[in-house]
């Protein structure tokens, strides 16, 4: 099991990769674009690269082949170690994940993916990762936590490379849930992952303990 983080945002990520449980970063246009990023997006991404030192997805944003491996190309190029090419599942997409995965040795995240089907389609195609979106299937009326662990299990009968990204988290519980099914990675926003870690009880105990250290410390009785 992994941890990603689904963000563009430089500071945030170079405070979260100091806790040391980030090994990879998502990011999408519409992640890209709600961050702010201005300008050039390739110091960005080197940047992030340099801090997370692990796989970092940028999705493409053409919508026919040529144009998506041309894009992916370019990406790619910036970092081929670190750079895993984001492609929207469509027939269009699921050629493109095979070209650049068996043809140019270019590693694919298949993206925006709703349902079982569309995720071992997407693993056929040989991606890398396949990025299943919990809230969006919730916002649906479908049980995001079956799809995630119909895929797992048929990744595991196959013996199918891809691994599960459960992307669109938009509460705690769906971090649970995406790992108990299954899930090998779940991508969790900055605002996510410090929820995960806060706790009322806790913030109460260690306040409940420092301040009876204090107390005695200042009576003397402890030094
Ligand atoms: C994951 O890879 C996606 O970037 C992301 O989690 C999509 O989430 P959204 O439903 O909040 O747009």
């Amino acid at each position: 099991m992994a941890i990603f983080v689904d963000s563009s945002n430089v500071a945030e990520i170079e405070e979260i990769v100091k806790w040391g449980v980030i090994s990879g970063v998502t990011t999408n246009p519409k992640v890209i674009c709600g961050d702010g990023v201005c300008g050039e997006l390739k110091p960005v991404i080197m940047r992030i690269i340099e801090l997370v030192r692990g796989p970092v997805s940028v999705e493409v944003t053409e919508e026919n082949s040529e144009g998506m491996i041309a894009q992916a190309r370019e990406f790619a190029a910036w970092d081929s170690k670190h750079i895993v090419i984001k492609v929207p599942v469509s027939e269009q997409g699921l050629q493109v994940v095979n070209t650049l995965e068996k043809k140019l040795g270019i590693k694919t995240n298949a993206t925006c993916i709703m349902s079982f089907n569309q995720a071992y389609l997407a693993a056929l195609a040989g991606a890398t990762y396949v990025s299943i979106f919990s809230g969006r299937i919730r916002d649906m009326g479908y049980c995001a936590e079956d799809i995630i662990g119909e895929t797992a299990e048929m990744i595991e009968r196959e013996g199918l490379k891809a691994r599960i990204i459960t992307g669109s988290i938009r509460h705690l519980m769906d971090v649970t849930e995406a790992f108990l099914a299954g899930s090998h990675i779940v991508t969790v926003t900055p605002s996510v992952l410090r929820q995960m870690l806060w706790n009322p009880q806790t913030e109460r105990t260690i306040r409940e303990f420092n301040t009876i250290w204090r107390e005695m410390k200042g009576k003397g009785q402890i030094r």
